[in-house]
């Protein structure tokens, strides 16, 4: 039977809070809460007010294969500063799947593959300078890798003084939006240009007015001398009815395309190769699985390597780097035996659905080889989200991983790490570890990684 939900009254303390634990430590906040409340559940955030959550593949079900029109995206977005009002994640409705019939183009599987040795060879580039015996930050080196090759794959960027203004702009915007803006609306106003928004907003402003200097560029250039990167893509793509997007679209498309594409691929990276390094078993069968290939395997061979995906799959499974997918509704809608009713939020918790039992046998546990023996369905497994809002870098994101993944695993050894897994905490838009993680390059035979 259908029961109607009925949402506990919005109260900023408790919003406040719940924002603070779910920053604090995601999965454990999103674990507390199911044991406490059983499953769905109330939460509180500040700017949105109630959201009733799930981590049942019930939920996953109804929540992807419910009509596109039953859902926008939650209104006062904390990503929106970022992004964008015109960001496709934005967007609802004719709008959204026009947009996104744009975009997703540029994505498609022989562009992308495009980009596998690009990919390989920036991270060759990024571990070059680590010299044998040395520490280094994992999580320095994958944003890097992860930086370069957004901005090639999204601007056309290379190593040159327009590539470097660029990523240093970036960069800044991305570091000034602090997890306190992402997490406390009221703190997203000027302080006589000395708080965190003033910061933010001068970082912003001149990544975007780097951005349309980008897109003037383009649309002054002959069409027969046009990139093949995703702008150049995006500044002549033309939409049913022939019309071109604006240049306030293309700025935000692009830093859509550049925020949401790296800073998650990198810290699915990051958990990637922890636990690779932390499981002798992990790193003996990669090894193994890599040592045919050399210190330098092609794009073509890491992808199709089983093992090295199986690894890709699990870091997504236990630690998904986008713990929450959520929506508003604008119709009514039945969530878990719940009746909501136009204007109630509801949102899948993957922390949860990704250790689901019995779908997911010891849920809590690193373990690839599940996935060489078993599937997993999309309302099991979904680190991209689902249905009409699925993630259109999907591909790309998963294809990177594997990239970048086998490249720094072949090209040489390190030191197994120790320490116990860090706190999975928010910060930008993903759920990362809360401390770094200091990673030794082993006595590595000398490869020439250049
Ligand atoms: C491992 C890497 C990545 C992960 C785990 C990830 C995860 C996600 C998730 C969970 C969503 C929300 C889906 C939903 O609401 O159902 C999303 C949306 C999105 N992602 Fe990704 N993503 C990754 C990489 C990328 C890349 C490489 C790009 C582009 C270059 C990208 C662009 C987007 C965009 C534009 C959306 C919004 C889609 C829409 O609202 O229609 N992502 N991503």
């Amino acid at each position: 039977m259908t029961e109607v939900a009925k949402s506990p009254r919005a109260s900023s303390r408790r919003a406040l809070l719940d924002a603070a634990s779910l920053a604090w430590d995601t999965e454990a906040f999103f674990a507390a809460r199911q044991a406490e409340l059983g499953d769905p559940f109330w939460i509180e955030l500040p700017g949105l007010g109630p959201v009733l959550v799930s981590g049942h593949p019930d939920a996953a079900r109804e929540l992807f294969s419910a009509p596109p029109d039953t859902f926008v995206p939650l209104p006062n977005n904390p990503v929106e500063p970022l992004l964008g009002s015109h960001s496709v994640l934005l967007l609802s409705g004719e709008r959204h799947k026009k947009e996104r019939k744009l975009m997703g183009a540029p994505f498609n599987g022989d562009r992308m593959r495009a980009y596998g040795e690009i990919m390989c060879e920036r991270t060759r580039a990024a571990m070059a300078p680590i010299l044998p015996h040395s520490a280094f930050d994992l999580q320095k080196v994958m944003q890097q890798v992860a930086l370069e090759v957004i901005l090639h794959a999204v601007l056309g960027m290379r190593a040159d003084d327009r590539g470097r203004a660029m990523r240093q702009a970036i960069s800044s915007m991305l570091a000034a939006y602090v997890p306190a803006l992402l997490v406390v609306p009221a703190l997203r106003r000027g302080m006589f240009g000395a708080g965190p928004w003033d910061r933010f907003t001068k970082a912003r402003d001149a990544s975007m007015a780097l951005l349309r200097a980008e897109i003037r560029h383009r649309r002054d250039q002959d069409p027969d001398d046009a990139g093949d990167d995703i702008l150049s893509l995006l500044v002549r793509a033309r939409y049913d009815d022939g019309s071109l997007l604006t240049d306030d679209e293309l700025v935000d498309e692009a830093r859509t395309l550049i925020v949401a594409g790296h800073d998650t691929t990198m810290t699915a990276l990051v958990w990637a190769a922890r636990y690779t390094l932390a499981t002798p078993s992990t790193l003996a069968a990669l090894s193994a699985e890599l040592m045919p290939h050399g210190p330098r395997p092609s794009a073509a061979v890491l992808a199709d390597l089983t093992y090295l995906g199986a690894i890709c799959n699990e870091s997504l499974r236990l630690h998904p780097v986008v713990p929450i997918v959520p929506r508003l509704a604008v119709k009514a809608f039945s969530f878990r035996g719940q009746a909501l009713e136009a204007g109630q939020a509801v949102a899948l918790a993957t922390t949860l659905l990704h250790r689901h039992e019995p779908e997911w046998a010891e849920p809590h546990t690193w373990k690839p080889e599940r996935f060489l023996t078993e599937k997993f369905g999309p309302f099991v497994f979904a680190p991209f989200g689902g249905g009409a809002r699925r993630c259109i870098g999907a591909a790309f994101g998963a294809y990177q991983m594997r990239m970048v993944l086998g490249t720094f695993f072949a090209g040489a050894h390190y030191e197994p790490i120790a320490e116990p897994p860090p706190r999975r905490t928010l910060g930008g838009i993903t759920m990362g570890p809360a401390t770094s993680i200091t990673v030794i390059r082993g006595r590595s035979p000398q490869v020439d990684l250049r």
